[in-house]
């Protein structure tokens, strides 16, 4: 199986024995509220999903990243794992100090062995991420906007604090298990996060059929405004496999992180961390984790030329579509009819308002009708 980044897969969960003793003690440690998005960094931390990144980055790491798209000892990383906070909380804390982090119900969550304290570079960063500084990028807005601070070090996690979807969740120690028991030397991540339509079908088949294993990876997590809300992927997701894939050769497990919507620097750090999870392929589409019309179709392709040493495969893939012509989904690699009359290009935007006016027949062309059928019967469909 493909080693984890950096060589070895990183483990913050502390023992039984230290944990008993923090909680006994951590009261008397200076204390530190985080937000939820922060409680997933520091968990994907500590359970590998981020190897080789021991705690949240300091600024050597940072400024390697805005200048090669890689960490200071020159492994391949391309987003900025932060802890943000204002400079008035950050003055509460002395470098070399232990911090309680703890959650909005108090419940104390881990202990950071604060290094730095430095400011947030959020143009640079943002600027690297997203290649823009559009407020109208919605990862440009979310950095520019958050706090001036960051805290860099190691963590060590207390408690997991998971209330929702436990049973989606497998870190990369269960993943790489799961995939030895079903003997799949090689396994293709696919990110996703949206309801799957035929286009991501043919992608993820067409990965498939030259590897072991596909492991359906959607990301749970905060996405921006009209994303379909995530108990909506997983149940349509769960549709999809039961009726139309071999039970032996797919599989599905969440990654929960948020939606950071950079495009080509967000497609590495997507296949660094299906790397992790012990995937040995990962598929980049069309316009991968991009957001209108910020990224080129294929611009996340052209980037892994750069990085030769991520050693994930990436499989790449330009647009899957209806060819009427051809009776059925094609990519205009194999189809000569791009373009034309006969060609129906399949959109998350027409299909959401296909499932808003509950045109069933209309969606059964671009899903399948299983999946179709359950979304029209939601409720509650997209993010507010
Ligand atoms: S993403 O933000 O997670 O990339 P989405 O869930 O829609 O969005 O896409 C998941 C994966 O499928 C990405 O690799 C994307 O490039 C790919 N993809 C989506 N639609 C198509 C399509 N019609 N043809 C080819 N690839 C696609």
């Amino acid at each position: 199986m493909i080693n984890p980044h950096g060589g070895k897969l990183i483990d913050r969960v502390v023992s039984e024995k230290k944990r008993e003793k923090i909680l006994r003690e951590y009261k008397e440690l200076p204390q530190l509220k985080i937000s939820n998005e922060t409680i997933e960094d520091i968990n994907n931390i500590s359970h590998g999903v981020f190897s080789p990144l021991k705690g949240f980055m300091g600024e050597e790491d940072i400024d390697s990243i805005i200048k090669n798209d890689r960490l200071a000892n020159n492994l391949p990383w391309t987003i900025p794992i932060t802890l943000n906070v204002s400079k008035k909380v950050a003055d509460q804390y002395s470098k070399g100090e232990e911090i309680a982090v703890i959650n909005g119900e108090q419940k104390i969550i881990a202990i950071l062995h604060l290094e730095e304290k430095f400011p947030y570079k959020k143009k640079e960063v943002a600027e690297s991420v997203f290649q823009t500084l559009d407020m109208e990028h919605p990862g440009v807005t979310n950095v520019m906007n958050s706090q001036d601070i960051l805290l860099s070090g190691e963590v060590d996690l207390i408690n997991t604090d998971i209330k929702r979807f436990k049973e989606y969740t497998f870190y990369p120690k269960e993943t790489r298990k799961i995939f030895k028991e079903k003997k799949w030397k090689t396994v293709v991540g696919f990110q996703t996060r949206n309801v799957p339509h035929l286009g991501h079908e043919y992608v993820q088949k067409a990965a498939l059929t030259l590897v072991d294993g596909l492991f359906v990876n959607p990301i749970i997590g905060k996405k921006k405004k009209d994303d379909f809300l995530d108990p909506v992927i997983l149940g349509s997701y769960n549709i999809l496999l039961e009726n139309y894939y071999p039970k032996e050769k797919a599989t599905m497990g969440i990654l929960r992180t948020r939606m950071r919507y950079g495009g080509p620097k967000e497609a590495i750090f997507h296949s660094i961390m299906r790397k992790n999870f012990g995937c040995s392929h990962f598929i980049v589409g069309r316009d991968h984790a991009g957001v209108g019309d910020f990224y080129g179709p294929f611009d996340a392709h052209g980037i892994f030329e750069k990085f030769d040493d991520l050693e994930i495969q990436p499989i790449c893939f330009r647009s899957f579509y209806i060819c009427e012509k051809c009776s059925g989904v094609v990519s205009d690699n194999v189809c000569p009819h791009d373009g034309t009359e006969y060609q129906k290009f399949i959109s998350g935007k027409k299909i959401r308002t296909m499932i808003m006016n509950k045109e069933l027949d209309n969606l059964g062309e671009y899903m399948r009708p299983e999946v179709a059928q359950y979304l029209i019967e939601q409720k509650d469909l997209f993010v507010k």
